[in-house]
């Protein structure tokens, strides 16, 4: 059986077979997630939907050369984002302004990307392929009729939605899929919300004491009652924007066909275009009061998601903790909750270790999911245009 249809139809079949016959719901959220997941009244998941918006996921042949998918920003195996790189690289090694948010847990946000713009996952799907610095389709039409000619999909959509590969059906399959990348049951859902003693280290204990006191991290980055998502689903200015990246002295400069030669940076700067301004929720706004403004990440599986902030500007935890700890840049706007903390070494340690907490039980799992490239269509770095990645 495909290993997602083994993952979420055993347990709905024991659960049909062990209860009276109402309805179940196809997923039953981890400990310390809040349940029910919530699922859009007209995308209901199924295990067609799921399995489809899998396959979608990690199809590289959603770009026009046939080298990005969605998995190649949002990898698997490093926390569903990418941690070699402060911000995402596209389609012929574009480079982006953004960070590649971890997608663990997305079912619950409530807007999506780091300034609030898009409110579903049924949508979100339309700016990574059509964002030219992304998978860089010319249009969305161009996806849908790509992915319509590719044998195979027309007859699993139809079996999965009753209809074929249109927008909708397109956004829907992908969001069904990432609505299943769950994860909880971490040592500090045991602790907190089962009462499991031993389940975390007293270092964490007094890290999570930092973290809901003298810290003020738990004002922004909320605690429920039954479930914690580590988030208040808004937005604020932490002085993250204003942080200098350390100029490195000399970058590597690929000058294609795999020359790459090291510059100093002073001379390439004379080249380069300036990076792109990023004004944060105010670009959404318009509203000064937002400028700067980001949303406030959850932390579940923080630990596997470097580098941090919607500019990746802080590469661990540590440096995350230091930025905190010095009050952050004191930039125009920042908001007055991101002031000297005044930690001790031991207490930042401490805070680290709570972080270290909210890894969940299922994230090796989670690491190997995967399609298999056959599959996808074979051999890509065969196809006319394909440049950057070869086939694996
Ligand atoms: C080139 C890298 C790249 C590719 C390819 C890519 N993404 Fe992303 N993704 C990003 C970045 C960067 C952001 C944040 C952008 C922003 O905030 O403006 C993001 C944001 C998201 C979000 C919002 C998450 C949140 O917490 O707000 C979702 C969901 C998502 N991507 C899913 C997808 C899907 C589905 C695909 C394939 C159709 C995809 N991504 C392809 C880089 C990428
Ligand atoms: C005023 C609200 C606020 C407070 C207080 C706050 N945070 Fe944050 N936190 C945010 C926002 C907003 C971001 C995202 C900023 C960005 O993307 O530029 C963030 C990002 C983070 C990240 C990076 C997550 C990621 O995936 O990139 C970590 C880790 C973090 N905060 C931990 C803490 C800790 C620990 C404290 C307490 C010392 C704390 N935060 C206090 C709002 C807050």
């Amino acid at each position: 059986m495909n290993p997602v249809l083994s993952r979420w139809v055993l347990p709905l079949l024991f659960l049909l077979s062990a209860g009276p016959a109402v309805s179940q719901p196809l997923i039953v959220p981890p400990l310390g997630l809040p349940s029910p997941l919530p699922v859009p009244d007209d995308n209901p998941l199924t295990p067609e939907k799921i399995a489809l918006g899998r396959k979608l996921f990690f199809d590289r042949r959603l770009s026009p050369n046939n080298t990005m998918s969605c998995a190649m920003c949002h990898v698997p195996a490093q926390g569903f984002t990418v941690n070699e790189v402060r911000l995402a690289v596209g389609i012929n090694g574009k480079t982006g302004r953004r960070n590649a948010p971890a997608l663990y847990n997305v079912a619950y946000q409530r807007l999506l990307f780091h300034d609030g713009r898009e409110f579903f996952l049924e949508d979100q799907i339309i700016s990574p392929l059509t964002n030219p610095v992304e998978m860089g389709n010319p249009s969305i039409g161009y996806v849908v009729d790509k992915v319509r000619k590719l044998p195979g999909y027309e007859d699993e959509f139809r079996a999965a939605f009753g209809t074929g590969v249109s927008v909708a059906t397109l956004g829907k399959a992908l969001a069904s899929y990432q609505r299943t990348l769950l994860s909880g049951n971490a040592p500090f859902d045991r602790w907190y919300f089962a009462g499991e003693a031993e389940a975390v280290s007293e270092e964490a204990k007094a890290g999570f004491a930092i973290f809901t006191g003298k810290g003020r991290c738990v004002s922004c980055h909320l605690i429920g009652e039954h479930a914690a998502l580590f988030t208040d689903h808004a937005f604020h200015n932490t002085g993250v924007a204003h942080l200098p990246l350390i100029p490195e002295k000399t970058v590597e400069v690929d000058l294609g066909s795999g020359f790459v030669v090291r510059l100093p940076r002073t001379q390439l700067d004379q080249v380069l275009l300036p990076p792109e301004k990023d004004l944060g929720r105010y670009e959404v706004t318009l509203d000064p009061a937002d400028l700067w403004r980001y949303k406030t990440p959850s932390l579940r599986n923080v630990a596997l998601t470097a580098p941090y902030m919607h500019n990746g500007v802080l590469l661990t935890l540590d440096e995350v903790i230091d930025y905190y700890d010095r009050g952050g840049t004191g930039a125009e706007g920042q908001d007055p909750r991101i002031a000297p903390l005044g930690l001790t070494p031991e207490e930042k340690r401490a805070l680290v270790a709570f972080l270290h907490s909210l890894t969940g039980d299922n994230v090796t799992t989670l690491a190997q999911e995967r399609y298999p490239h056959a599959e996808l269509g074979g051999t890509m770095a065969a196809r006319p245009g394909a440049t950057g990645y070869p086939g694996p």
